[in-house]
């Protein structure tokens, strides 16, 4: 049997194993899928070892820029990001990295939430690894802006002067911008801390604009809720970037895409049983 597998460290709470499996039943895919503890002083090692045998594998913290660097040759999106969360083993033994996860946050919002992004004025929140990831596929969506706010200033000119040549970037503060936008995406990782970036409320249009945390929990994040409280027209979480990431890694593998839509309504159910 295929077999294939998340590294990460730690890895106990992972939904991939859930979702891929979930994924393999329905499309009738023979494949083991496992979560495997990687050790943080030899992941390329481990890796390797994996491989000898294994087809594909996820990546996730804290390993996916050490992924990048073990891949043998890199798909463009992966490039770009300076990560890889998904790594395959190609006919002739070498590992491709990809990275599926802007491809995943963009699926969830245009086709599981209908919203379209051409044309859109977006703002980024945070400048970390979350946030580089996804900064191609969004502009490749040819957005009116693109605005890529954080408390560290200059991540976000860094960030904006790194993908210029993708469309158009502008880096700020997050106290400089008052003027309402059509979706804001949360890549910070203040909502572990249950802490909000202080971004002004008027930057939601009551009833418009559309809000996302990319992160998300058994109850709403407290950027949702706060976002909520100001009006917005829908907030959503990143359960469902998380279920597309792992539909396009799987399509990657076994060229068959699954439909996301019952195993994510599956992982809610999961989720709110706690
Ligand atoms: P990740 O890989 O999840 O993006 P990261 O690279 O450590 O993690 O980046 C975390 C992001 O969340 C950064 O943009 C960070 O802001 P700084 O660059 O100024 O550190 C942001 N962040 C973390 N905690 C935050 C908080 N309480 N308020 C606002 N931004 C926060």
């Amino acid at each position: 049997m295929d077999r294939y597998g998340v590294f990460g460290n730690p890895i106990g709470h992972s939904k991939s194993p859930l979702i891929h499996r979930l994924f393999a039943a329905q499309t009738g895919q023979q494949l083991s899928y496992e979560a495997l503890l990687a050790p943080l002083d030899d992941f390329p090692g481990f890796a390797r070892n994996f491989f000898a045998e294994g087809k594909g594998a996820n990546v996730t913290v804290p390993f996916k820029e050490q992924a990048f660097q073990l891949a043998d040759e890199l798909s463009a999106r992966a490039r770009r990001a300076g990560a890889v969360n998904t790594l395959m083993k190609r006919e002739d033994g070498s590992l491709l990295g990809d990275n599926t996860d802007g491809a995943g946050l963009v699926r969830d919002l245009t086709v599981n939430a209908g919203f379209a992004l051409r044309g859109k004025r977006i703002l980024l929140l945070g400048a970390g690894g979350a946030v580089r990831g996804v900064l191609e596929p969004l502009l490749a969506q040819q957005p009116a802006v693109l605005v890529i706010a954080n408390r560290t200033v200059a991540k976000a000119e860094q960030l904006a002067g790194e993908f210029a040549d993708l469309g158009p970037l502008v880096a700020s503060g997050f106290d400089w911008l008052d003027a309402p936008v059509d979706l804001i995406v949360n890549g910070t990782s203040a909502s572990l801390a249950g802490e909000l970036p202080p971004i002004a409320p008027s930057l939601i249009e009551s009833g418009h604009t559309l809000c996302y945390d990319m992160m998300y929990a058994r109850e709403a994040t407290a950027f949702n809720r706060w976002a909520a409280e100001q009006g917005a027209a829908r907030t959503l979480d990143g359960l469902g970037m998380l279920v597309e990431q792992a539909a396009e890694a799987f399509f990657l593998w076994r060229g068959v895409r699954p439909d996301s839509a019952p195993v994510l309504a599956e992982l809610r159910r999961q989720l709110r049983q706690g």
